[in-house]
């Protein structure tokens, strides 16, 4: 299957999209028509996340209205505050997936193990993990969040799905996307042909197709990385950073944008270009391999990165060939224009040692 986008109208899968009003659900359904052996279940899992989307966002738009702001007062397995946004988002999702048979077992980023399909219910084949709420910290302030999903196939082959299904290399993905909540609701998914983004038109309820076949441009416009922990990074990155901000003549001109939500950050380069990471750094010593997860943040965004023409790396290797081999572990996270990963993992090779 290929996608072109000749002139102004829109092939993808062989259908003309051009002009079109298209819905999520209609665009998924031509998807599963490319893949003869589609049972159509993986079309509705992505139907119920976007499903689950516009629950999160019908509160997410009346956050300072509805007794929803603010922390729980409990932690997460992360030692973070959570939010009642994280709790409801994480809920929501849940309740929807656990009893559709369509899952063998979840994983979200607020549970410290993974989250099996109640006995009562079937089990399914697929496997989701996700970040329920993404950029929690800014929630209170108004500025834009997401959701971050991740789909594999089972590996086990029968009974209830296991740690062993949760703790897949992200080249194994079916399916990845996010949903960015923020001056528009956006839903963002590949099933490894093409990006495709869908804008919610809350006045009826529906996601339409308004970035069919995302390509991240091929010259970048940001970079985007936390400079406040710029004392805790290492030669590499000091250096990396330097060059991208054009110094010792690299001739780069990119203007900084950081948000500290990653899917606002990931969503601004994919469609502006650029690059966004978050390294390892000393700050925390027991996070030695930075503060983002592998799993449900890392592994889905590196999988729509390279969808869409980019790359992601922890600065060594690339994303998609690391094998996971705890939930919650944490990687270094390089993302966005090939050229510039690439260039990151220049700099860490020449000026940091291998670990
Ligand atoms: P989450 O809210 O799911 O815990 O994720 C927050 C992450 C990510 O969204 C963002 O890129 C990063 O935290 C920002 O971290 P800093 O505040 O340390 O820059
Ligand atoms: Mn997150
Ligand atoms: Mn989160």
């Amino acid at each position: 299957m290929v996608n072109t986008i000749k002139g102004d109208s829109i092939i993808h899968n062989d259908v003309d999209y051009s002009g079109k009003i298209v819905t999520i659900e209609r665009f998924i359904l031509e998807e599963q028509r490319a893949h003869p052996t589609a049972t159509g279940t993986l079309t509705s899992i992505l139907y119920d996340i976007a499903l689950a989307a516009k629950i999160i966002a019908s509160k997410t738009t009346k956050a300072g209205l509805v007794e929803i702001l603010g922390s729980t007062g409990r932690k997460n397995v992360q030692g973070e505050r959570v939010q009642k946004l994280d709790e409801f988002a994480d809920s929501v999702i849940y309740r929807l997936n656990d009893h559709t048979g369509r899952l063998a077992v979840m994983a979200s980023e607020e549970h410290p193990d993974i989250l099996p399909i109640p006995e009562r219910y079937p089990v399914g084949k697929y496997v989701l993990l996700y970040d329920p709420l993404d950029g929690s910290s800014n929630i209170d302030y108004n500025v834009s969040i997401g959701t971050i999903f991740a789909i594999y196939r089972r590996k086990t082959q029968d009974g209830p799905g296991t740690l062993e299904d949760c703790l897949q290399k992200g080249d194994d993905l079916v399916a990845a996307g996010y949903i960015i909540y923020g001056s528009s609701t956006m839903f963002v998914y590949s099933t490894g042909v093409g990006v495709h983004g869908f804008t919610l038109d809350r006045s009826v309820g529906e996601f339409f197709l308004s970035h069919p076949d995302i390509r991240i441009p091929a010259k970048a416009k940001y970079y985007s990385v936390n400079q406040g922990y710029e004392h805790y990074w290492s030669e590499g990155v000091r250096r990396y950073t330097e060059w991208l901000q054009g110094k010792n003549g690299s001739g780069k001109k990119l203007s900084l944008r950081y948000i500290g939500s990653l899917v606002a950050d990931f969503h601004r380069n994919l469609l502006a270009g650029g690059v966004f990471y978050y390294p390892a750094d000393r700050k925390d010593p027991k996070l030695p391999h930075g503060k983002l997860r592998l799993a449900y943040e890392a592994a889905p965004l590196a999988f729509l990165a390279e969808h869409a023409g980019g790359a992601a790396s922890d600065g060594r290797q690339r994303i998609l060939d690391i094998q996971p081999t705890q939930l919650h572990q944490r990687t270094p996270l390089f993302i966005g224009n090939s050229d510039l990963v690439a260039k990151a993992e220049e700099f860490i090779r020449e000026y940091d040692q291998a670990e």
